[in-house]
């Protein structure tokens, strides 16, 4: 048996989503993380690609995902082994702590004949995230639990988006590890310090992201990419860019990206570039020529065509 989530990469408003503005995210169904199940003597989780086992009442985040699992869905500790492993860089901004969050809370629903009520889910992956991101917006684990694009505004409830056209995206990635925390607490501090100079920021990152809902939905990708560009620079103004970031954000946009902009929590991980089709091999071609480590395509699909 064997259970999977996707990764995921927010399009526009993070870090302001933190601060209840609107952030647009969708899933990268094409990467995942995978947690099979074996029969076993008692249960543990095998982490795959760090080569950890974990055991129920150690202080993982996994050993408390499990945990809560296990409370949420009324079940008895199953005798199973859970592999974990992930088709996602760590700590790159494309989701991989709470995408393998979801799969082991899959996996062990499947080991105990349970099925999760979506919401449920989401809260219990929710409050891991907070143990590995300290004040996470939630729209990592949305995003992922629900593996459908989405609007997110945190303590409202998700709304899907409307897609007039296919988007074209490349995304690469700086090969840099960024965790989440410190660059989530890094903004914390300076909206501390500065608020006079980041609650503007904050507010124009919501307001380019609700321009940014209206232009998937009419279709105009070039009105998109604006608004792409213009999110980068605010992010920048917050710090959480790079040199690295930078430097693939203007290779992409030299070779014809309609807007590009970093991806998660920045200071490295991942960027976006919303490409026309035909450009996108070029493009991605371009960025792994600039130093990026990996660099794939991948479609926001027009509303209809998708299953929801
Ligand atoms: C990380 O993928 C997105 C951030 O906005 C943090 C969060 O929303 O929790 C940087």
């Amino acid at each position: 048996m064997q259970a999977s989530a996707s990764a995921k990469i927010i399009l526009m408003g993070e870090h302001a989503v933190v601060y209840g503005t609107p952030s647009i995210a969708m899933p990268i169904t094409e990467l995942r993380a995978w947690a099979e199940v074996n029969p076993a003597e008692q249960f543990q989780i095998e982490a795959l690609d760090t080569g950890q086992t974990i055991r129920l009442g150690g202080n993982e985040p996994l050993a408390r995902l499990a945990e809560l699992s296990l409370q949420a869905l009324k079940a008895d500790v199953p005798q199973v082994r859970i592999s974990l492993r992930a088709d996602i860089p760590i700590a790159s901004g494309l989701g991989s702590g709470a995408a393998l969050s979801t799969a082991l809370a899959r996996a062990i629903a499947l080991a105990c004949g349970r099925d999760w009520d979506v919401e449920v889910l989401n809260n219990v992956v929710y409050q891991v995230e907070k143990l590995y991101h300290g004040t996470p917006s939630g729209v990592d684990n949305t995003v992922i639990v629900y593996e459908k694009p989405i609007w997110f505004v945190r303590q409202r409830p998700i709304e899907t988006l409307d897609v007039g056209t296919d988007f074209h995206f490349v995304v690469a990635d700086t090969g840099i590890p960024a965790p989440t925390y410190e660059s989530v607490g890094a903004v914390r501090r300076l909206l501390e310090t500065k608020p006079e100079y980041v609650r503007p920021i904050i507010d124009n990152i919501g307001y380019l992201t609700e321009q940014a809902r209206s232009c998937l939905a009419r279709g105009e990708a070039e009105e998109l990419g604006h608004r792409m560009n213009a999110n980068q620079e605010c992010l920048r103004q917050l710090t959480v860019s790079s040199d690295e970031l930078e430097n693939l954000i203007r290779v992409a946009r030299n070779h014809g990206a309609l807007g590009a902009k970093l991806s998660g929590g920045g200071r490295g991980g991942n960027m976006l570039a919303l490409v026309f089709e035909q450009d996108a091999e070029k493009i991605r071609l371009a960025l792994l020529s600039a130093g990026a480590r990996r660099a794939f395509v991948t479609r926001l699909a027009r509303t209809g065509e998708r299953k929801l």
